[in-house]
Protein backbone atom coordinates (compact mmCIF):
# COMPACT_ATOMS: atom_id res chain seq x y z
CA UNK A 1 0.00 0.00 0.00
CA UNK A 2 1.66 3.07 -1.17
CA UNK A 3 -0.19 6.86 -1.11
CA UNK A 4 3.06 8.53 -2.12
CA UNK A 5 2.52 11.16 -4.80
CA UNK A 6 -1.59 9.65 -5.71
CA UNK A 7 -4.55 11.43 -5.70
CA UNK A 8 -7.47 11.83 -3.67
CA UNK A 9 -10.08 11.29 -6.36
CA UNK A 10 -12.78 8.91 -5.68
CA UNK A 11 -13.04 6.69 -2.87
CA UNK A 12 -13.52 3.99 -5.32
CA UNK A 13 -10.10 4.56 -5.82
CA UNK A 14 -8.96 2.98 -2.56
CA UNK A 15 -9.56 -0.33 -0.72
CA UNK A 16 -10.64 -0.78 2.89
CA UNK A 17 -7.34 -1.26 4.40
CA UNK A 18 -6.06 2.04 2.31
CA UNK A 19 -9.35 3.26 3.82
CA UNK A 20 -8.61 2.07 7.67
CA UNK A 21 -4.63 3.35 7.08
CA UNK A 22 -5.74 7.04 6.33
CA UNK A 23 -7.95 6.75 9.51
CA UNK A 24 -4.93 5.55 11.66
CA UNK A 25 -2.61 7.79 10.46
CA UNK A 26 -5.16 10.45 11.22
CA UNK A 27 -5.65 9.49 14.97
CA UNK A 28 -1.78 9.40 15.19
CA UNK A 29 -1.40 12.98 14.00
CA UNK A 30 -4.64 13.76 16.41
CA UNK A 31 -3.33 12.38 20.02
CA UNK A 32 -0.18 13.99 19.20
CA UNK A 33 -0.05 16.96 16.35
CA UNK A 34 2.79 18.86 17.42
CA UNK A 35 5.23 16.40 16.69
CA UNK A 36 4.10 16.90 13.07
CA UNK A 37 4.82 20.41 12.79
CA UNK A 38 7.65 20.31 10.45
CA UNK A 39 6.29 17.43 8.14
CA UNK A 40 5.52 19.89 5.47
CA UNK A 41 8.74 22.42 6.38
CA UNK A 42 9.07 24.46 2.48
CA UNK A 43 6.37 22.92 1.28
CA UNK A 44 3.46 24.89 -1.08
CA UNK A 45 -0.18 23.77 -1.74
CA UNK A 46 -2.38 25.56 -3.86
CA UNK A 47 -6.03 25.72 -3.50
CA UNK A 48 -8.48 26.17 -6.37
CA UNK A 49 -12.13 26.52 -5.00
CA UNK A 50 -14.23 27.30 -8.48
CA UNK A 51 -17.51 26.68 -5.96
CA UNK A 52 -17.91 27.91 -2.57
CA UNK A 53 -16.66 26.58 0.58
CA UNK A 54 -15.96 27.51 3.87
CA UNK A 55 -14.66 24.20 5.72
CA UNK A 56 -12.54 22.34 3.16
CA UNK A 57 -10.65 25.36 2.02
CA UNK A 58 -9.87 26.56 5.00
CA UNK A 59 -9.28 23.21 6.92
CA UNK A 60 -7.09 22.27 4.49
CA UNK A 61 -5.06 25.08 4.48
CA UNK A 62 -5.20 25.22 8.31
CA UNK A 63 -4.22 21.95 7.57
CA UNK A 64 -0.72 22.34 5.93
CA UNK A 65 -0.07 25.36 7.93
CA UNK A 66 -0.34 23.39 11.17
CA UNK A 67 2.58 20.87 9.40
CA UNK A 68 4.70 23.68 8.58
CA UNK A 69 3.75 24.35 4.89
CA UNK A 70 2.36 27.33 3.34
CA UNK A 71 -1.01 27.83 1.41
CA UNK A 72 -2.18 29.78 -1.27
CA UNK A 73 -4.70 29.79 -3.83
CA UNK A 74 -8.41 31.41 -4.79
CA UNK A 75 -11.75 31.31 -3.45
CA UNK A 76 -13.67 32.69 -5.86
CA UNK A 77 -12.93 32.29 -9.87
CA UNK A 78 -14.28 35.42 -10.94
CA UNK A 79 -10.97 36.97 -10.01
CA UNK A 80 -8.91 34.23 -12.18
CA UNK A 81 -7.49 33.82 -15.49
CA UNK A 82 -11.02 30.76 -15.82
CA UNK A 83 -12.92 34.52 -15.93
CA UNK A 84 -11.25 35.40 -19.27
CA UNK A 85 -11.62 31.60 -20.61
CA UNK A 86 -8.50 29.86 -19.28
CA UNK A 87 -8.68 25.92 -19.83
CA UNK A 88 -8.91 23.61 -15.98
CA UNK A 89 -6.00 21.77 -18.05
CA UNK A 90 -3.76 24.95 -18.84
CA UNK A 91 -4.28 26.32 -15.19
CA UNK A 92 -3.01 22.95 -13.86
CA UNK A 93 0.09 23.15 -15.93
CA UNK A 94 0.64 26.24 -14.71
CA UNK A 95 -0.44 26.25 -11.08
CA UNK A 96 1.66 22.46 -10.29
CA UNK A 97 4.90 24.67 -11.37
CA UNK A 98 3.95 26.87 -8.31
CA UNK A 99 3.00 24.43 -5.95
CA UNK A 100 3.57 20.67 -4.37
CA UNK A 101 -0.10 19.77 -4.04
CA UNK A 102 -3.20 20.86 -5.06
CA UNK A 103 -6.59 20.78 -3.97
CA UNK A 104 -9.57 21.68 -6.43
CA UNK A 105 -13.50 22.11 -5.92
CA UNK A 106 -15.20 22.44 -9.00
CA UNK A 107 -18.53 22.50 -10.31
CA UNK A 108 -18.06 20.11 -13.03
CA UNK A 109 -18.21 15.82 -12.29
CA UNK A 110 -15.09 14.74 -13.34
CA UNK A 111 -12.87 17.92 -13.21
CA UNK A 112 -10.42 16.88 -10.29
CA UNK A 113 -9.86 13.86 -12.19
CA UNK A 114 -9.01 15.50 -15.33
CA UNK A 115 -6.53 17.75 -13.22
CA UNK A 116 -4.87 14.21 -11.66
CA UNK A 117 -4.40 12.31 -15.33
CA UNK A 118 -2.53 16.34 -16.29
CA UNK A 119 -0.51 17.25 -13.17
CA UNK A 120 2.78 15.43 -11.90
CA UNK A 121 2.12 16.11 -8.09
CA UNK A 122 -0.85 15.00 -5.90
CA UNK A 123 -4.09 16.54 -6.72
CA UNK A 124 -6.68 16.17 -4.02
CA UNK A 125 -10.40 16.24 -4.81
CA UNK A 126 -12.26 18.83 -2.65
CA UNK A 127 -15.47 17.85 -4.25
CA UNK A 128 -16.75 17.72 -7.76
CA UNK A 129 -20.29 18.73 -9.05
CA UNK A 130 -22.68 16.00 -7.19
CA UNK A 131 -20.41 13.46 -7.37
CA UNK A 132 -17.87 12.56 -4.76
CA UNK A 133 -16.14 13.98 -2.06
CA UNK A 134 -13.40 11.88 -0.43
CA UNK A 135 -12.10 13.67 2.26
CA UNK A 136 -15.42 14.73 3.65
CA UNK A 137 -15.71 11.34 3.94
CA UNK A 138 -12.76 10.20 5.62
CA UNK A 139 -13.27 12.92 8.14
CA UNK A 140 -17.08 11.15 8.19
CA UNK A 141 -15.49 7.77 8.64
CA UNK A 142 -12.66 9.56 11.33
CA UNK A 143 -15.98 10.69 13.30
CA UNK A 144 -18.35 7.58 13.31
CA UNK A 145 -15.22 5.69 14.55
CA UNK A 146 -14.10 8.13 16.94
CA UNK A 147 -17.21 8.71 18.51
CA UNK A 148 -18.66 4.83 18.50
CA UNK A 149 -15.12 2.79 18.54
CA UNK A 150 -15.43 1.20 15.31
CA UNK A 151 -17.39 1.15 12.22
CA UNK A 152 -18.99 -2.06 11.83
CA UNK A 153 -22.30 -3.09 13.30
CA UNK A 154 -24.23 0.55 12.81
CA UNK A 155 -27.51 1.51 11.46
CA UNK A 156 -27.09 5.04 9.46
CA UNK A 157 -29.58 7.01 8.21
CA UNK A 158 -29.04 9.84 5.32
CA UNK A 159 -31.40 12.33 5.19
CA UNK A 160 -32.01 15.14 3.14
CA UNK A 161 -30.83 15.47 -0.35
CA UNK A 162 -29.88 12.25 -1.51
CA UNK A 163 -29.66 12.95 -5.35
CA UNK A 164 -27.21 15.89 -5.44
CA UNK A 165 -25.45 15.50 -2.00
CA UNK A 166 -22.11 14.18 -3.61
CA UNK A 167 -20.94 13.90 0.43
CA UNK A 168 -23.89 11.59 0.94
CA UNK A 169 -22.16 9.44 -2.51
CA UNK A 170 -19.02 9.68 -1.53
CA UNK A 171 -19.57 8.32 2.23
CA UNK A 172 -22.47 5.46 1.33
CA UNK A 173 -19.80 3.83 -1.21
CA UNK A 174 -17.06 3.60 2.24
CA UNK A 175 -19.45 2.41 4.19
CA UNK A 176 -20.51 -0.62 2.26
CA UNK A 177 -16.80 -2.17 3.26
CA UNK A 178 -18.20 -2.23 6.66
CA UNK A 179 -20.97 -4.27 8.25
CA UNK A 180 -23.53 -1.21 7.75
CA UNK A 181 -27.30 -1.36 7.57
CA UNK A 182 -28.19 1.74 5.80
CA UNK A 183 -31.77 4.03 5.72
CA UNK A 184 -32.31 6.50 3.18
CA UNK A 185 -34.38 9.34 3.97
CA UNK A 186 -35.93 11.38 1.62
CA UNK A 187 -38.23 12.76 -0.35
CA UNK A 188 -39.02 11.11 -3.32
CA UNK A 189 -37.52 13.87 -5.49
CA UNK A 190 -34.39 13.72 -3.95
CA UNK A 191 -34.04 10.05 -3.82
CA UNK A 192 -30.50 8.16 -4.18
CA UNK A 193 -29.75 7.86 -7.43
CA UNK A 194 -30.15 4.39 -8.71
CA UNK A 195 -26.64 4.19 -9.88
CA UNK A 196 -25.55 4.52 -6.43
CA UNK A 197 -28.21 2.19 -5.17
CA UNK A 198 -27.08 -0.32 -8.16
CA UNK A 199 -23.41 -0.15 -6.43
CA UNK A 200 -24.76 -0.90 -2.97
CA UNK A 201 -26.46 -3.80 -4.10
CA UNK A 202 -23.28 -5.19 -5.69
CA UNK A 203 -21.54 -4.58 -2.86
CA UNK A 204 -24.44 -6.36 -1.11
CA UNK A 205 -25.54 -3.58 1.38
CA UNK A 206 -28.73 -4.09 3.49
CA UNK A 207 -30.53 -0.60 2.68
CA UNK A 208 -33.87 0.30 2.82
CA UNK A 209 -35.67 3.61 0.94
CA UNK A 210 -38.04 5.53 3.61
CA UNK A 211 -40.34 8.74 3.17
CA UNK A 212 -40.07 9.54 6.76
CA UNK A 213 -37.40 9.98 9.69
CA UNK A 214 -40.36 8.61 12.14
CA UNK A 215 -40.36 4.96 11.03
CA UNK A 216 -36.59 4.48 12.01
CA UNK A 217 -35.18 6.80 14.40
CA UNK A 218 -35.67 4.17 17.31
CA UNK A 219 -32.72 1.90 14.85
CA UNK A 220 -30.85 4.59 14.10
CA UNK A 221 -27.12 4.84 15.54
CA UNK A 222 -25.96 7.48 13.11
CA UNK A 223 -28.29 9.85 11.26
CA UNK A 224 -26.35 11.93 8.40
CA UNK A 225 -28.37 14.99 7.25
CA UNK A 226 -27.87 17.01 4.19
CA UNK A 227 -29.16 20.03 3.07
CA UNK A 228 -30.74 20.57 -0.15
CA UNK A 229 -28.28 21.43 -2.23
CA UNK A 230 -30.30 25.02 -4.38
CA UNK A 231 -27.43 25.10 -6.79
CA UNK A 232 -27.56 21.75 -8.44
CA UNK A 233 -30.96 22.07 -9.33
CA UNK A 234 -31.67 23.02 -12.99
CA UNK A 235 -35.07 24.95 -12.14
CA UNK A 236 -35.90 27.14 -9.11
CA UNK A 237 -39.32 25.43 -9.19
CA UNK A 238 -37.81 22.41 -8.49
CA UNK A 239 -35.97 23.44 -5.28
CA UNK A 240 -38.90 25.58 -4.40
CA UNK A 241 -41.41 22.36 -4.11
CA UNK A 242 -38.91 19.87 -2.11
CA UNK A 243 -37.58 22.70 -0.03
CA UNK A 244 -39.81 21.93 3.24
CA UNK A 245 -39.31 18.23 2.65
CA UNK A 246 -37.65 17.46 5.92
CA UNK A 247 -36.99 18.82 9.23
CA UNK A 248 -34.96 17.61 12.48
CA UNK A 249 -35.25 19.61 15.93
CA UNK A 250 -35.03 18.32 19.20
CA UNK A 251 -39.05 17.42 19.24
CA UNK A 252 -38.71 15.17 16.24
CA UNK A 253 -35.46 13.35 18.38
CA UNK A 254 -38.24 12.16 21.06
CA UNK A 255 -38.08 8.54 21.05
CA UNK A 256 -34.91 8.01 19.18
CA UNK A 257 -32.23 5.68 20.04
CA UNK A 258 -30.10 7.11 23.12
CA UNK A 259 -27.04 6.53 21.40
CA UNK A 260 -27.75 8.01 18.36
CA UNK A 261 -25.27 10.38 16.71
CA UNK A 262 -26.45 13.29 14.24
CA UNK A 263 -23.67 14.31 11.96
CA UNK A 264 -24.20 16.79 8.72
CA UNK A 265 -21.03 18.06 6.72
CA UNK A 266 -22.32 21.35 7.13
CA UNK A 267 -23.72 24.04 5.99
CA UNK A 268 -27.12 23.52 7.48
CA UNK A 269 -29.56 25.98 6.02
CA UNK A 270 -33.34 24.85 7.27
CA UNK A 271 -33.14 21.22 7.67
CA UNK A 272 -31.39 20.79 11.35
CA UNK A 273 -32.34 22.77 13.98
CA UNK A 274 -30.05 25.26 16.42
CA UNK A 275 -32.39 23.63 19.61
CA UNK A 276 -30.18 20.09 18.60
CA UNK A 277 -27.06 21.62 19.16
CA UNK A 278 -26.52 21.05 22.71
CA UNK A 279 -28.55 17.97 22.70
CA UNK A 280 -25.65 14.76 23.33
CA UNK A 281 -26.82 13.51 19.80
CA UNK A 282 -25.13 16.88 17.96
CA UNK A 283 -21.77 15.46 16.65
CA UNK A 284 -21.57 17.74 13.63
CA UNK A 285 -18.94 20.71 15.25
CA UNK A 286 -16.70 17.90 16.41
CA UNK A 287 -17.16 16.35 12.54
CA UNK A 288 -15.91 19.79 11.22
CA UNK A 289 -12.81 20.15 13.63
CA UNK A 290 -11.86 16.30 12.60
CA UNK A 291 -11.21 17.77 9.56
CA UNK A 292 -8.12 19.21 10.58
CA UNK A 293 -6.26 15.46 11.98
CA UNK A 294 -7.52 14.23 8.47
CA UNK A 295 -6.51 16.03 5.97
CA UNK A 296 -3.34 16.40 7.78
CA UNK A 297 -3.08 12.72 7.27
CA UNK A 298 -3.81 12.85 3.47
CA UNK A 299 -1.33 15.58 2.97
CA UNK A 300 1.12 13.83 4.54
CA UNK A 301 0.93 10.59 3.03
CA UNK A 302 0.21 11.77 -0.51
CA UNK A 303 3.09 13.88 0.24
CA UNK A 304 4.93 10.35 1.15
CA UNK A 305 6.30 12.12 4.28
CA UNK A 306 4.60 9.42 6.20
CA UNK A 307 4.19 5.65 4.66
C1 LIG B 1 -20.45 19.92 1.62
C2 LIG B 1 -20.08 20.03 0.15
O1 LIG B 1 -19.46 21.00 -0.26
O2 LIG B 1 -20.45 19.10 -0.55
N1 LIG B 1 -19.81 20.87 2.42
C3 LIG B 1 -18.59 20.57 2.95
O3 LIG B 1 -17.62 20.40 2.25
N2 LIG B 1 -18.52 20.42 4.28
C4 LIG B 1 -21.90 19.87 1.87
C5 LIG B 1 -22.78 20.95 1.34
O4 LIG B 1 -22.33 21.92 0.72
O5 LIG B 1 -23.98 20.85 1.56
Amino acid sequence: MSFKNRSIISMRDFTKEEILHVLDVASMIDENPKEYSHMMDGKIMATLFYEPSTRTRLSFESAMMRLGGNAMGFADPAMTSAKKGESLADSIKIIESYSDIIVIRARIEGAARLASNIAKIPIINGGDGANQHPTQTFLDLYTIRKSKGKLDGHTIGFMGDLKYGRTVHSLAYALSFFDTKMFFISPPDLRMPDDHLDELKEKKVDFTEVLNFEKVKHELDVLYVTRIQRERFGDELDYEKVKQGYFINRAFLQGCNKELGILHPLPRVDELSTDVDDTPYAKYFEQAANGIPVRMALICLTMGAIQ
